[in-house]
């Protein structure tokens, strides 16, 4: 049995995506367990290119069953149109797709309130996808939220949805928004679950037997760990748990059943929204990054901030979410560089700090230390072979494995299922 989580080291946009396409091959079920339509995941393979934003990645895997569970936050009509696009491109979702009615439903005001919350932040905006993702997860801890459940029966949903807007409507009034109608959320939301309704089945059991039966489980992280809302560099995070042990509250599962980590980072960095950065660039070599890497988000098409690869991050990410290995991401984008550099650990007032020791203020202050490696200026891009690699290639992933502590298991070299080393 391989039950196996793949996790974004970084602040998301990894390139998760292509890893777990390719891990989804011998998985039986691939899982969505937390985050929400914030997440995106671009996968490249036979049936065409998939921005994937709810439904598993790996669904496009024959034999794979696909689940959403409770830890997953649900834009409806983000769902619905997945659905949709999966099912034009001929891929079959029934008994394929099983979606937990516990998952938590993102409202039309949880859209308007994460707004409105980053418009008053000005300056210290979180610089948020605008899904009304914070302000879900803040009802579900604050035990207002909305339920798949609460939808299966009209008279629960509408109970529930008539305090939520006696609340809600009085801070969007107050606020200069216009106010919502109980009316045409109902009309909305009940004509939408209905076409999710034949994928509305709790996951839990089906997991569980798939733990007994040894089968092979992929879960499917979404986001970065430094956007983590614990361990991220708060408050420029996303709301809900990252780190591997996520998967006990997001799906039920015991995090010791895990056989695999692999933690997926780009050979460089790069960020979306605001937040500190420690290795960001603001010259030619960001520039180069951006323009050779296609730095725009998947999401919201944003330009991303680019920088050098950071090793102290990275030992954190592995740490604390016990990575087995590594996937390294993107290694031919660094291709034309006639220098890089990896940031091996911070100073702040002179002193070496570590990243657990700082809050996003500090993290903003601390200064990177670099080691420079000389770079290959020869093409990386689909070599399948450890030993193809250009001899300072080489060099620039034993350094980081070096750094890390951990084994570099893959490394991508372009946006192809099959441009990828497995060592
Ligand atoms: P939210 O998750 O939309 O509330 O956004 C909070 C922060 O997380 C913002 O900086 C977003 O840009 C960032 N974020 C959330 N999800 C992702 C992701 O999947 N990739 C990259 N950034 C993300």
């Amino acid at each position: 049995m391989n039950t196996t989580i793949v996790i974004g080291s970084q602040w998301g946009d990894e390139g998760k995506g292509k890893i777990i396409d390719f891990l989804s091959e011998k998985a039986d079920y691939v899982i969505r367990f937390h985050g929400g339509n914030n997440a995106g995941h671009t996968v490249i393979n036979s049936f065409g290119k998939f921005p994937m934003h709810l439904i598993p990645s790996g669904i496009f895997s024959k034999k794979a069953v696909g689940c959403i569970t409770n830890g997953t936050v649900i834009d409806l009509e983000v769902l619905v149109a997945e659905i949709a696009m999966l099912e034009k491109a001929g891929i079959q979702l029934k008994d394929k797709l099983f979606i937990s009615p516990r998952c938590h439903l993102i409202m039309p005001y949880h859209k308007i309130l994460d707004r409105l919350y980053e418009a008053a932040k000005g300056k210290a905006a979180t610089g948020t996808t605008g899904r009304g993702i914070g302000p879900v997860y803040a009802d579900k801890v604050s035990y207002n939220g909305i339920r798949i459940f609460d939808l299966l029966s009209k008279k629960q949903f509408s109970e529930k949805l008539a305090i939520q807007l006696s609340v809600k409507n009085k801070i969007i009034k107050a606020l200069g928004e216009m106010t919502l109608q109980q009316k045409d959320i109902e009309k909305t939301y009940f004509k939408l679950i209905k076409k999710i309704m034949p994928y509305v089945k709790e996951p839990y059991p089906l997991l569980q037997k798939a733990l007994e039966k040894k089968k092979n489980l992929l879960f499917e992280g979404a986001h970065g760990v430094f956007l983590d809302n614990d361990w991220g560099t708060y408050p420029f995070v996303t709301a809900s748990t990252v780190l591997s042990g996520g998967i006990t509250g997001g799906s039920g599962i015991p995090a010791q059943k895990l056989t695999d980590v692999i933690g997926v980072v780009k050979a460089y960095t790069t960020r979306v929204g605001a937040g500190p950065f420690p290795t960001e660039l603001f010259d030619e070599d960001g520039e180069l990054l951006r323009k050779e890497g296609a730095e725009f988000g998947t999401t919201t098409g944003r330009p991303r901030r680019c920088g050098w690869f950071d090793a102290e991050l990275i030992r954190f990410a592995a740490q604390s979410s016990g990575y087995t290995g590594v996937a390294v991401t993107k290694l031919d984008v660094l291709d034309s560089f006639e220098k890089i550099k990896i940031c091996t650990g911070y100073t702040l007032n002179g002193k070496k700090v570590g990243y657990a020791e700082m809050d996003a203020v500090m993290l903003g202050r601390a200064k990177p230390v670099y080691k420079t490696l000389k770079g290959w200026q020869t093409p990386t891009k689909g070599i399948t072979s450890f030993e193809k690699l250009p001899e300072k290639a080489k060099a620039y992933v034993k350094e980081l494995e070096k750094q890390i502590g951990t084994k570099v298991s893959y490394i991508s070299t372009g946006p192809k299922r099959e441009e990828i080393i497995v060592r």
